[in-house]
């Protein structure tokens, strides 16, 4: 049982983490535009894990007998001047992520929520592992420069993701 503040909170990080899929897609579509096919896979790989960070959410409203309500994904950014420019945003959104799970462990603390709490620990360190992908793609594009030899090979490289 968890109270109807948290079921709409926790309603709102599915909304969130299937526009996090949304947005990554679109950043795969644009890779595979520019024909980094390396890039482009790591991406849909990444929106196919933002999908499953939502049913992780949608299952366990389902399992605490609440409801889930899914509401318009808002539409993601489909142009970026580089392929850094990709990963930047890529960062920058993770941390917005990071900050709205932070809030959910806060709101679960205020409610005395010990499952839901429980439950966002995963979460946590899901967040800290995100954050660092996508600050190791920046350090290796600053490296290489964006362009040459060095991105063929990062590309291959993005590609070997499993
Ligand atoms: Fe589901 Fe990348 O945070």
């Amino acid at each position: 049982m968890i109270s109807k503040k948290m079921t709409e909170a926790l309603n709102k990080q599915i909304n969130a983490e299937l526009f996090s899929a949304y947005l990554y897609q679109a950043m795969s579509a644009w890779l595979s535009w520019k024909n980094l096919n390396g890039f482009a896979k790591w991406f849909t790989l990444q929106a196919q894990e933002e999908q499953s960070h939502a049913m992780k959410i949608y299952e366990y409203v389902n399992d605490q007998g609440e409801r889930v309500i899914l509401e318009a994904i808002d539409a993601p950014q489909t142009d970026y001047a580089s392929v850094k420019a990709v990963a930047e945003e890529q960062l920058k959104h993770e941390k917005k992520v990071t900050a709205l799970i932070n809030n959910l462990v806060k709101l679960a603390r205020e409610e005395k929520d010990v499952a839901t709490e429980i439950f966002l620990q995963w979460f946590i360190s899901e967040q800290v592992e995100e954050e660092r992908n996508a600050e190791e793609i920046i350090n290796k594009l600053e490296m290489i420069g964006d362009k040459g030899p060095g991105m063929y090979m990062l590309d291959k490289e993005m590609g070997a993701r499993e």
